[in-house]
């Protein structure tokens, strides 16, 4: 028919994402132009992009922009534009401000405000058009993470015949803290208008599900979810400006009858690194020069403690910072043969939260290092910057034992990516159980941040640990990344897609 002719000249592979493939850069003349994001999404999906004509929908990062499509090293990109108060609303607001701190437990409070909420759901048919726009016949689209989550149900309205996909890549709350959302009841059915739903850990798949049946009342059998058709037609997202007053939902007892329903599946699929493109650097003679360097400027201490994180109070810098304190009050450690290197990466700096750790953040650094540095060596070297991925290798291997203490994270992707560059097997790994790499990564040293006395302990150890137990717990953790590289997170999620 002539509908279906309208889609034959698309994409038959649409990546939707809050953020395009790219950055804006400015080269030394003052020009500007494009770089490919260093993440590891771009990464694994730049070559399925390349060999599958795939295009890649996406905000450019810049408020009050209007760009053209265009092409960079053979992906198709597509802007997606935001006014400054979508900016705002959308992402800094209802995005980092509501949905960010309540998928994260509530470790900040999270803002439950109409306007966002608004914006939020005007942005996401924005995404949703500009992928309908693109994709061929019977495309296969994957859209990818929170903020974006009405966008399944609202593609899937405009372009039934397209096999959609979503990822979340932070963590799904627990069903009583999810149901906090004003809007939850939207976004349940924004997500279920994908026929995969992938989420990192089995725990974040099973709070999804348990708060399907508890509010929706569906039929689910194991990961399937049966989405009854009528609730679709009945109230498409678009237009949408409440959710429905009922509380809970009768739960289904039995599959409903053929013909009436749609399946959904929502299922783990935890994401890991480029993990060649990591142990090439690690390899490389140059990076191992400049880890060498690293620790000669600090003043070649004994032990090294290394913290890589986005300036997040999910990351549990403060309780790490109050364990090396106690430790140093307390003699158990030593400037100058001890320090700690805390890389703070500037993130989301337009959000009051963010604005008020880091200024605590700074204060802890400066009162600790005002006590305990000497004149040749100071206790922690902050940096509040980004550095290219050549440099965070250099760190990796300059570092004895990494810190991560993540009060909650989706995965945790510093943590393998450290496991990945040790390719001489040394090295501890400090890992918070509330990421989802402690799922996969048994042989770190697993601690709980909010315990102070056990991290200050694991911090001990870390340092005390025979060679061969360090070894032995480093070539299990390397095995483990090693087999599971985010090539292959890409491929298992596309070919369960696939089949369904
Ligand atoms: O982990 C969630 C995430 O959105 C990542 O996809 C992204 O790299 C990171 O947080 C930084 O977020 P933002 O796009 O807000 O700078």
């Amino acid at each position: 028919t002539a509908e279906q002719g309208q889609y034959q000249t698309g994409y038959e592979f649409v990546v939707v994402a809050n953020r395009l493939a790219v950055n804006r850069i400015t080269t030394p003349d003052g020009s500007t132009g494009w770089q490919r994001s260093p993440g590891g999404l771009v990464t694994a999906l730049a070559p399925i992009m390349t060999s599958s004509e795939g295009a890649w929908v996406g905000w450019h990062g810049a408020a009050d922009e209007s760009l053209e499509p265009f092409d960079h090293e053979g992906m198709h990109l597509h802007p997606v534009a935001l006014s400054e108060q979508e900016v705002e609303y959308y992402y800094e607001g209802f995005s980092n401000g509501t949905l960010w701190p309540l998928y994260h437990d509530v470790i900040a409070r999270p803002l439950f405000h109409r306007h966002w909420w608004d914006a939020y759901r005007r942005v996401n048919q924005r995404f949703a058009e500009a992928a309908g726009k693109v994709a061929a016949q019977g495309a296969t689209v994957w859209v990818q993470d929170y903020q974006l989550q009405l966008v399944p149900q609202m593609l899937r309205d405009l372009r039934p015949d397209v096999k959609i996909g979503f990822f979340n890549h932070i963590p799904f709350p627990p069903p009583g803290l999810f149901a906090q959302l004003p809007w939850r009841h939207s976004v349940m059915r924004g997500l279920l208008g994908a026929d995969l739903i992938g989420f990192q850990r089995e725990s974040d798949a099973r709070n999804f599900q348990r708060a399907v049946r508890d509010r929706l009342g569906y039929y689910i059998k194991s990961e399937q979810i049966y989405v009854p058709l009528e609730d679709e037609t009945a109230a498409p997202l678009e237009g949408f400006t409440a959710d429905p007053a009922r509380g809970t939902a009768p739960r289904q007892l039995s599959a409903p009858e053929d013909g009436t329903f749609r399946r959904s599946e929502a299922k783990a699929f935890p994401i890991s690194i480029d993990t060649d493109r990591i142990v090439e650097l690690a390899n490389d003679p140059k990076i191992i020069a400049r880890a060498a360097q690293i620790r000669a400027e600090l003043g070649n201490p004994e032990h090294i403690y290394l913290g890589v994180d986005r300036l997040d109070y999910t990351k549990g810098i403060r309780h790490r910072m109050k364990a090396y304190e106690e430790l140093l009050q307390e003699g158990k450690l030593q400037v100058g043969t001890h320090t700690m290197v805390q890389i703070a990466s500037p993130s989301r700096e337009g959000v009051e939260s963010y604005q008020r750790l880091r200024d605590e953040i700074e204060l802890t650094v400066g009162r600790i290092n005002g006590e305990f540095d000497t004149m040749g060596h100071t206790a922690i070297r902050y940096l509040h910057h980004n550095y290219p991925i050549e440099e965070m290798v250099a760190l990796y291997l300059a570092a004895d034992v990494m810190l991560v203490t993540a009060l909650r994270d989706g995965m945790n992707l510093v943590a393998k990516e450290y496991v990945a560059a040790r390719k001489d097997g040394t090295g501890v790994l400090v890992l918070s159980e509330f990421t989802g790499a402690a799922d996969q990564l048994r042989q770190a040293l697993l601690i709980n941040p909010h315990d102070i006395d056990e991290l200050k302990a694991a911090m001990v150890q870390a340092t005390h640990l025979d060679r061969d137990n360090e070894r032995k717990r480093m070539r299990s953790l390397r095995r483990q990344v090693v087999s599971h590289n985010v090539q292959r997170w890409a491929e298992d999620f596309l070919r369960r897609l696939d089949q369904l």
